[in-house]
C-alpha cells in the first residue's frame, strides 16, 4: 500500500495554507492515498465554492486507481457523471474505456478525473470563475496521486493545465513537463464520437501514452 511521503506531506500542508484545510484530524496511522482523498472528499461534499452547485445533483471528484501512474484529466461531468457521482461513465466514458483497453490499460489502471467537479448546465464549458473555484482540488488530487503521466482530454483541459489559449493540435503529440509529472494533451472522447475522422490520430496519442508509460515502469 502507497502511503505519503514527507514531501507530499509539505505540499498538503501548503494546500492547506491556501484555501484546504480540515482534512487532516490525529488519526496516527499512516494513511493510504486512497484514505487521503476519500477523507478529502467527503470533507468537501457540501462544497459551493462556485454557482455549479446550485445546478448540480452530484459531485464527481473522480474515480479509479489512487496509487495510478497516469491520470486523465477532462472537462467536467456530463449528465450521467452528475446523475451517478462517477467520471467518464456516459457515451464519451465508454470510449474511453476502449482507449484505455486499446493500450492494455484498463480503468483499475488509471486515475480519472475533471478540471471542474460539478456538472456545467447543458454540458457547457467550465467558465473562468468555476475553473478558479475548482482547480486547489484538482491540485489536492494530484499532490496525493503523484502520477507519473498526465492525460488532459480535450482542449479545454489542455489550455487550463497548460495555461494556454493553443489549438489542440498545436498542444497534442508531445510531453509537457508539468510539476512532477509530464503531461500530454489528446482529443477529448466527445469529439471523437462527433468525428471519427479524429480517432486515427487519437490512437497516435495513445500509442505515445503507452511508450511514455511503458519507459516511466
Ligand atoms: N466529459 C468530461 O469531460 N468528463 C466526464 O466525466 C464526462 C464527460
Amino acid at each position: 500500500m502507497n502511503t505519503i511521503s514527507e514531501a507530499q506531506l509539505r505540499k498538503i500542508e501548503l494546500l492547506k495554507l491556501s484555501g484546504i484545510n480540515e482534512i487532516f484530524t490525529q488519526e496516527t496511522e499512516p494513511f493510504s492515498k486512497e484514505d487521503y482523498l476519500q477523507k478529502f472528499e467527503t470533507e468537501y461534499q457540501d462544497c459551493a465554492n462556485c454557482k455549479l452547485a446550485q445546478t448540480r445533483n452530484k459531485l464527481v471528484w473522480g474515480g479509479g486507481n489512487a496509487d495510478a501512474d497516469i491520470v486523465f484529466i477532462g472537462e467536467g461531468p456530463g449528465q450521467q457523471e452528475d446523475l451517478q457521482g462517477v467520471p467518464f461513465v456516459g457515451n464519451a466514458g465508454q470510449l474511453l474505456t476502449k482507449m484505455l483497453t486499446a493500450i492494455d490499460l484498463s480503468r483499475e489502471d488509471v486515475y480519472i478525473t475533471n478540471i471542474v467537479k460539478c456538472r456545467p448546465p447543458g454540458n457547457r464549458n467550465p467558465q473562468e470563475d468555476e475553473i478558479r473555484a475548482c482547480m486547489p482540488y484538482l491540485e489536492f488530487q494530484l499532490s496525493i496521486i503523484q502520477p507519473k503521466i498526465i492525460c488532459a482530454l480535450g482542449k479545454v483541459a489542455g489550455n487550463v493545465l497548460l495555461q494556454c489559449d493553443d489549438t489542440l493540435t498545436k498542444m497534442r503529440q508531445k510531453f509537457f513537463p508539468f510539476s512532477s509529472s509530464k503531461l500530454m494533451v489528446t482529443y477529448h472522447p466527445s469529439a471523437l464520437l462527433h468525428n471519427p475522422d479524429w480517432k486515427r490520430p487519437a490512437w497516435e496519442d495513445m500509442k505515445m501514452l503507452k511508450r511514455e508509460y511503458a519507459e516511466s515502469r
